[in-house]
């Protein structure tokens, strides 16, 4: 018989705890709700955009030279021989969203905010997927560098309110154009001798986009790299100043971050302020969060000329580490009750109780197959419901049942009229 699995790359987040609780529901619906109530703490807004842009977004914005788009993207044409991808990264097409929706018009502050897929045909392996998820978030319209310091002060509580520890922020400045324009030149002069013993990569990128040598992984690239000139050295005044004000300021908060001259991330729309949030418990793929500013964006998808900054963090990621550090879910989908019935009436009684018990915010789950009460009873601890009831002809006679809590043991008679008050947790059971 055909087998169907899942393409390489992709995973199932399931309801079930397995040998890997990463993938558990439980925990992703907590870090997502953790990931929403931060967002608002600092003012940013929710929203959505599909998840195909039209492929044309990317080159410019990711940049032609990146390994995104150069050899990571999901694209195809669809039956109207439009060019589409699966979006690889949030940022482009918020900003697309805001300049075709000219949301900048509206008379609010811009800051937005998404949990979405993302797409990258990448090699697959332990904390790289082709199918990850971001909680990402863009400040639009404000140049200054307190800006860039909430965008990462954001990323910090975030992490702080999901107990990660061995975290660091690694902390840069890409400059202007033209600040970028002298480095470029000056990083050439310097590896242009050692050409020869660079990565075959890093040989190809000497023209096209030097500046991404520096964040080679490959071995031989190392030595060369470390020896390589600061771009802070080459940084224009104003730059300097925006870089000095960041550091000010985050120290200002007590957030600690450590400045890292080769970090230069691996989209091209970047200029100025660059960061990235490192694990220490993560492996190889250790990079959990990152972001920067991006001021020409928003003028090149053809809006007008406002900065933005932002960031994004891998949820796969997050939940990683929080598995590393031995963290679970609080949060659970069990049902509060489990209702038994015994008997043809007690069944369809049952079916109303459970229906008026959910109208008044009761989870329930009855079992509808007439199964014996041993089976029942072993179900709903598998299920980890709260309670159960058990309810047969006596049940109905008396007008009362039996709440039992399941990992107490405790056992209280309740009326069944007063059964959704108890459960809704208004009365103390005694
Ligand atoms: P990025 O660094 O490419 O930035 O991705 C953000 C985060 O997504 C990474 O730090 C990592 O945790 C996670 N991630 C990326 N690729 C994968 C993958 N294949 N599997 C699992 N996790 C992955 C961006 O995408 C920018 N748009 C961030 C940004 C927002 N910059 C400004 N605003």
């Amino acid at each position: 018989m055909t087998t169907y699995t899942l393409p390489p790359g992709m995973f199932d987040i399931v309801p079930y705890e397995l040998k890997e609780p990463w993938r558990m529901s439980d925990l992703w619906q907590e870090v997502e709700t953790i990931m929403r109530e931060v967002a608002h703490l600092y003012g940013f807004r929710e929203i959505r955009t599909p998840i195909l842009e039209k492929t044309q977004l990317f080159i410019p914005t990711v940049g032609e030279g990146s390994d995104i788009v150069s050899k990571e993207m999901y694209s195809f044409e669809d039956r109207g021989k439009r060019n589409l991808t699966l979006r690889p990264e949030g940022t482009a097409p918020v900003i697309r969203a805001v300049v075709e929706g000219k949301l900048y018009e509206h008379p609010s502050n811009h800051k937005l905010y998404y949990i979405a897929p993302m797409f990258r045909y990448d090699r697959p392996q332990a904390g790289r997927y082709r199918q990850h998820h971001q909680f990402g978030a863009e400040a639009i319209g404000d140049n200054s560098p307190r800006q860039d310091v909430e965008i990462i002060d954001m990323a910090y509580q975030l992490y702080t309110r999901l107990k990660l520890t061995n975290l660091t922020i690694l902390l840069n400045s890409l400059g202007n154009h033209h600040s970028r324009q002298i480095y470029r030149e000056r990083l050439k002069e310097y590896l242009a001798p050692h050409l020869h013993t660079l990565s075959a990569d890093s040989q190809l990128r000497f023209d096209t986009n030097p500046l991404r040598i520096l964040d080679s992984k490959a071995f031989e690239d190392q030595a060369i790299v470390q020896g390589a000139p600061s771009i802070l050295d080459c940084l224009e005044p104003s730059c300097r100043e925006h870089f000095e004000e960041v550091k000010e300021w985050l120290s200002l908060l007590g957030i600690p971050f450590v400045v890292k001259s080769e970090l230069v991330r691996g989209l091209d729309y970047y200029n100025g302020t660059v960061f990235e949030i490192v694990s220490g418990n993560l492996g190889a793929q250790s990079s959990i969060g990152g972001g920067g500013r991006y001021d020409g964006l928003l003028s090149k998808l053809g809006g007008p000329s406002l900065p933005t900054v932002g960031f994004a963090t891998g949820i796969e990621r997050v939940l990683q580490a929080m598995q590393h550090q031995g963290l679970s879910s609080t949060r659970t989908q069990a049902p509060t009750l489990f209702l038994i019935a015994l008997g043809e009436r007690a069944h369809k009684e049952g079916f109303l109780l459970t229906h008026r018990l959910r109208q008044a915010g009761v989870s329930v789950h009855m079992d509808y197959t007439t199964r014996k009460l041993s089976k029942c009873m072993s179900l709903a601890s598998q299920m980890q419901a709260r309670y159960v009831v058990v309810l047969g002809e006596d049940e109905l006679a008396r007008g009362e049942v039996q709440l039992k809590e399941l990992a107490t043991g405790t056992v209280t008679s309740v009326k069944l009229e007063g059964l959704a008050t108890v459960l809704n947790g208004k009365i103390e059971i005694s």
